[in-house]
């Protein structure tokens, strides 16, 4: 049997141990979870695989023969294809051009131009679902959403006909049609011999999809599990330890005051992307956004933050009629939005952690007067300290931190702000369950001070979890809203696809 064996690993950057003899052993036709909490070192091990990082000691076999990854082309060479946590995709090029960028070195490289062409477009239809009907092969990448170019991802790797597939978080921003697509894809992979590492923090997609998995904890090994002979809570005990475990999925609570005045209301709102929204949100109340992802659930959070002018319609904050021309006008009026796309929007890369949480709290204070340097290190220090952010130094570039960390690092950068409105667009992709349970609580310690939240999430489960009212959207308008019990998975499924029956809706 075909198999991918690393063991001993070592990695060290700078300050920090990201890997301490540390292991994984792939067979054929199996796919493999690899858990744990941001920053333990799931993708720094599947860098090591793939040859993008390179380790100061590792072991890597096939087949027991040894074999040595000093450079990507090398792991092209032995069948071993990647898709990253951070996309590759060149967005000035088609989705075409993307797909087969760096194949030189596989089979597909090697085909004649016909033949290329057809895998192309044998790869594109399957995918299609989760691309949407507007995508062709000539449509630029750069137009592409999240969520579409994670799977263009899956296609770019899967054009490669690998031997071993590295998912690292390729479902983080997908919505659930687009991971059952993506489970369909990595089943037939499988059953054809592919081995696959599949790295979630959404623990029911680990349960469905994997039969084996290991746990990483600060880099080490803590254990290998069958899946099927182990329950969720044993593993999310064996990633976090008992004490965070238990704060796993406490039971939901509302903070929502019905008898108070909406926080921020819009009237038949039209913007790029929006069609006629009509809102409100009350203080202390989270409004869900849902429905299929980029149906203009982040455009409207853009919109509301003024980064996304209306075109027609009303928006009112605190009763009053606001026109949100730019973000400026947005943050005086205390609204904050913790944006999707943390990549584009949401950090400066080569900044400092302190940097990047102090810019916002910078410019919301300096409206009230100068702020000293060593106030601001002291509030970057609390804001990393509140939500357990895994770093060396605050003064390290924010590109060094693991996903998860970044993520946290996007929400702390506001919260200094104090703001009264929040938007959330999908704040909780690649989180860990424990950052995740602690970023819960943190929307509901701003709820119970009176905080309106509107939340976009891919996670129907975040939404069950925390929405007091959920608004499905669908092109833009509002399809649907669902309240308290009503928001349940099949119901949420059933909204965005736009069905009654709620069996016919569950995707299979
Ligand atoms: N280029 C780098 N420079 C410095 N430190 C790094 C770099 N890449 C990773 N690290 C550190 O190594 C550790 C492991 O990071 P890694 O990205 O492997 O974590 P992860 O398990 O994938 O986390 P997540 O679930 O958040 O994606 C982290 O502490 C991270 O900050
Ligand atoms: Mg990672």
């Amino acid at each position: 049997m075909t198999t991918l064996a690393i063991d001993q690993v070592d990695k060290r950057y700078g300050g920090v141990q990201a890997l301490k003899d540390a292991s994984l052993e792939l067979r054929a036709g199996e796919v493999h979870g690899l858990l744990g909490p941001n920053g333990s070192g799931k993708s720094t091990l599947n860098k090591v695989m793939s040859g993008a990082v390179k380790p100061d000691r590792a072991r890597i076999r096939v087949d027991g023969t040894e074999i040595s990854i000093d450079r990507p082309l090398d792991a092209q060479r032995h069948g071993i294809a990647s898709v990253y946590q951070h996309l590759s995709i060149v967005p000035h090029l088609t989705v075409a051009e993307n797909l087969v960028l760096g194949t030189e070195a596989t089979r597909a490289g090697f085909l004649a131009p016909g033949r290329q062409r057809k895998r192309i477009d044998e790869v594109l239809e399957r995918l299609a679902p989760g691309l949407g009907p507007r995508v062709r092969p000539d449509t630029r990448a750069g137009r592409l959403g999240p969520g579409q170019s994670q799977i263009l991802e899956l296609g770019k790797a899967w054009l490669r006909d690998p031997r071993f597939l590295v998912l690292d978080e390729a479902t983080a921003s997908l919505h659930r049609d687009q991971v059952e697509l993506l489970f369909s894809v990595v089943r037939e992979l499988t059953a054809d011999g592919v081995g696959v590492v599949f790295v979630s923090h959404r623990m029911e997609e680990v349960l469905a999809l994997c039969q084996r998995a290991t746990i990483l904890r600060n880099g080490l090994n803590v254990a290998t599990v069958e899946v099927a002979e182990t329950t969720d809570k044993e593993i999310v005990r064996l990633m976090v330890g008992d004490d965070l475990a238990a704060r796993v999925g406490a039971a939901t609570e509302t903070n929502r005051r019905p008898d108070q005045d909406p926080v921020i209301a819009t009237t038949d709102l039209v913007a790029d992307g929006v069609d006629r929204v009509t809102l409100q949100v009350r203080p202390g109340e989270v409004l869900g956004l849902g429905g299929l992802q980029g149906q203009g659930q982040s455009e409207l959070l853009l919109s509301l933050f003024g980064a996304n002018p209306a075109g027609a319609g009303e928006i009112s904050v605190g009763g009053r009629p606001r026109r949100l021309g730019r973000p400026r006008t947005a943050i005086r009026a205390g609204i904050a939005l913790v944006p999707g796309d943390r990549g584009k929007e949401g950090l400066y890369d080569k900044r400092s952690i302190q940097e990047n949480i102090s810019t916002v709290s910078l410019r919301a204070r300096s409206l009230l007067g100068a702020i000293s340097m060593r106030k601001e290190r002291t509030v970057a220090r609390e804001q990393v300290k509140a939500m357990s952010i895994k770093i060396g130094s605050l003064d390290d570039p924010v590109s060094s931190l693991s996903g998860g960390n970044q993520q946290k690092v996007v929400i702390g950068k506001w919260l200094p702000a104090n703001p009264r409105i929040v938007l959330l667009d999908d704040p909780t992709k690649g989180v860990d369950v424990g950052a995740k349970a602690e970023i819960y609580t943190i929307i509901r310690a701003l709820t119970a001070d009176g905080v309106a939240v509107v939340l976009n999430s891919s996670d129907d489960t975040e939404l069950e979890e925390l929405a007091d009212r959920v608004l499905v959207l669908f092109e833009g308008g509002v399809v649907s809203e669902l309240e308290g019990d009503e928001i349940t998975h099949s119901a949420l499924v059933a909204s965005a696809l736009r069905v009654d029956d709620e069996e016919e809706a569950m995707p299979s």
